[in-house]
């Protein structure tokens, strides 16, 4: 299964696309993700990207797209994947097709989850991660019982540095403008699913499954 998340910042696409891996043993590939790592280590890419995402902006096309590349080549991809933040901009979408279209292996579904924008603010100031197994949190909505302590492994949370209102409106912003239109570009080729993402994770991850169905 070729799978494509789509949907605003803090939408619930990480938590979902985590919970989807387990179930269909396809990874996860989170081009926020795969930034963060190279600001991280500190290599040339990720000081170029760390300035945009600091802002709250887009990191320019070349830079993901050659990342998503390289990923796309791996062997664990073969039985399918789950783009999550990819593609950000119709322009990132045409490559993504043709990449895939070289490779014979169109994508299966887009599916976008929806959530209100009202609801998008406290769900990303909220937002806690362990450093050492990535298990996200919430201080709003689910949070650890221990406050900092990872309730898995112990491990420290941190909080994402463009998790702070004022990056988050810019974040919102870009995602109005650069990628909602993703939602018509798919929904025209006929394989958009919509999902409403509010309310429980688990009855949320349900409806995703109805969705996949029969794909998955
Ligand atoms: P990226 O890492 O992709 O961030 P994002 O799109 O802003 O999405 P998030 O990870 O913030 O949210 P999510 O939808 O995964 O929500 P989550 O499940 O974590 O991108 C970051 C930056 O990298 C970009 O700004 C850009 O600079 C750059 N970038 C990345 N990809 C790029 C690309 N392709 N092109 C150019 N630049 C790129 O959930 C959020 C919180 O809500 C958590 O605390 C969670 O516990 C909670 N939650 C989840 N579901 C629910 C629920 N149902 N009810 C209550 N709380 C919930």
């Amino acid at each position: 299964m070729r799978l494509v998340f789509l949907g605003a910042p803090g939408a619930g696409k990480g938590t979902q696309a985590k919970m989807l891996v387990e179930q269909l043993k396809i990874p996860q590939i989170s081009t926020g993700d795969m930034l963060r790592k190279a600001v991280a280590d500190g290599t040339p890419l990720g000081k170029e990207a760390k300035s945009y995402m600091d802002k709250g902006e887009l990191v320019p096309d070349s830079v993901v797209i050659g990342l998503i590349k390289e990923r796309l080549q791996e062997p664990d991809t073969e039985n399918g994947f789950i783009l999550d933040g990819f593609p950000r901009n119709v322009s990132q979408a045409k490559e993504l097709d043709s990449l895939l279209g070289d490779l014979g292996k169109p994508l299966d579904v887009a599916l976008v989850l929806d959530v209100p924008f009202e609801d998008l603010m406290k769900r990303l100031t909220g937002r806690r991660t362990c450093k050492s197994c990535g298990q996200m949190y919430n201080i709003y909505f689910s949070p650890p019982k221990v406050e900092g302590k990872c309730d898995v492994c112990g491990g420290e949370l941190y909080q994402r540095a463009d998790d702070n209102e004022e990056t988050i409106k810019k974040r919102l912003e870009v995602y109005q403008s650069s990628t909602e239109p993703l939602i018509e570009y798919y929904r025209n080729k006929g394989i958009l699913k919509v999902v409403e993402g509010t309310g429980d994770i688990n009855a949320i991850y349900r409806k995703i499954l109805v969705q996949l169905n029969p794909v998955v």
